[in-house]
C-alpha cells in the first residue's frame, strides 16, 4: 500500500477536478443530442464524462441507434458545432469559476514542492486553465492528441506521470469520472476521486467535493 510519504507529485484531471467545464460539456453534448434526435438521460451524460471529444459523439449517436447514419465528414461537423458552443462558454469563464479549495489546494501543493501535471483529454485544457488564470501551475500538461489510447484506457495517466519523471507509485491522479479513475489505477497511481461515492466506487479515495481535498484529509486516508 502507498504511503502518504510515498507521494511526489500529483496528475490532475481539469474538467469537474478543478472548474466546473463538466457542466458546460454536458450542456452542449445534451443541445447536440437534442438536435439530433436522440434522447438524453443522466446515465449518459455522466458516462460521457472524462470521454475525448470523438468517442462522445459516437457514445451518442449509438445511444439513439444512429452510429450509422453520418459519414466521417459529417461526424468531425457535429462535434465541431459541439465544440464551437462549449468554447463560447468557457470564453466567459473567470478565476471565480475555479471549483472550492481547490485555489488553495494547489497554492499548498506547489509550497510543499510537489510535482504537478494535467492529464485532461479536452484540447481546449490550455484555454481554460488561462481563462482561471492557473496557466502557471501546469507546465507539463500531457497533448490529448498524442494518445493512443483515451480514459478508461491509462496512458494517459502513465504519461502524466512520466512528464514529472516519477514513478506512478509516486503519484496520485484526481478526477471526476468513473472512466478516469479507471485509468489512473491501470496506470498504477493512487486515485483520489471527487463525486460519487458509488459512480466512483473503484478509487482508491473518496471525496464528495473540492472543498474536502487537502493533504491534510488525503494522509488521513493513506496512513
Ligand atoms: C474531458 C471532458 C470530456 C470532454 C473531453 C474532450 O475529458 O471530461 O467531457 O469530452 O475532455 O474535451 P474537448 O475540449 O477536447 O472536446
Ligand atoms: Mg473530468
Amino acid at each position: 500500500m502507498t504511503k502518504f510519504a510515498d507521494i511526489k507529485g500529483f496528475v490532475f484531471d481539469l474538467d469537474g477536478v478543478i472548474t466546473d467545464t463538466s457542466i458546460l460539456h454536458g450542456t452542449a453534448w445534451h443541445q447536440l443530442a437534442d438536435s439530433l434526435g436522440v434522447t438524453w438521460t443522466k446515465e449518459l451524460g455522466d458516462g460521457l464524462k472524462g470521454i475525448s471529444r470523438m468517442d462522445s459523439l459516437e457514445m451518442i449517436l449509438k445511444a439513439g441507434h444512429k452510429e450509422n447514419d453520418y459519414t466521417q465528414a459529417q461526424k468531425e461537423e457535429l462535434a465541431a458545432q459541439k465544440n464551437t458552443n462549449y468554447v463560447a462558454e468557457v470564453d466567459k469563464m473567470t478565476p471565480a469559476n475555479i471549483l472550492p479549495g481547490m485555489k488553495a489546494f494547489l497554492d499548498d501543493l506547489r509550497a510543499k514542492g510537489y510535482q504537478l501535471s494535467l492529464a485532461s483529454a479536452s484540447k481546449n485544457a490550455p484555454r481554460v486553465l488561462g481563462k482561471l488564470g492557473l496557466t502557471d501551475y501546469f507546465p507539463k500538461i500531457v497533448d490529448p492528441a498524442s494518445l493512443k489510447h483515451g480514459k478508461p484506457d491509462p496512458e494517459i495517466y502513465t504519461k502524466g506521470a512520466e512528464l514529472l519523471n516519477l514513478d506512478p507509485a509516486q503519484c496520485i491522479g484526481l478526477e471526476d469520472a468513473a472512466a478516469g479513475v479507471q485509468a489512473i489505477n491501470g496506470a498504477g497511481e493512487t486515485s483520489l476521486g471527487i463525486g460519487d461515492a458509488t459512480e466512483l466506487g473503484a478509487a482508491d479515495m473518496v471525496f464528495a467535493d473540492t472543498s474536502a481535498v487537502t493533504l491534510a484529509n488525503i494522509a488521513k486516508h493513506l496512513d
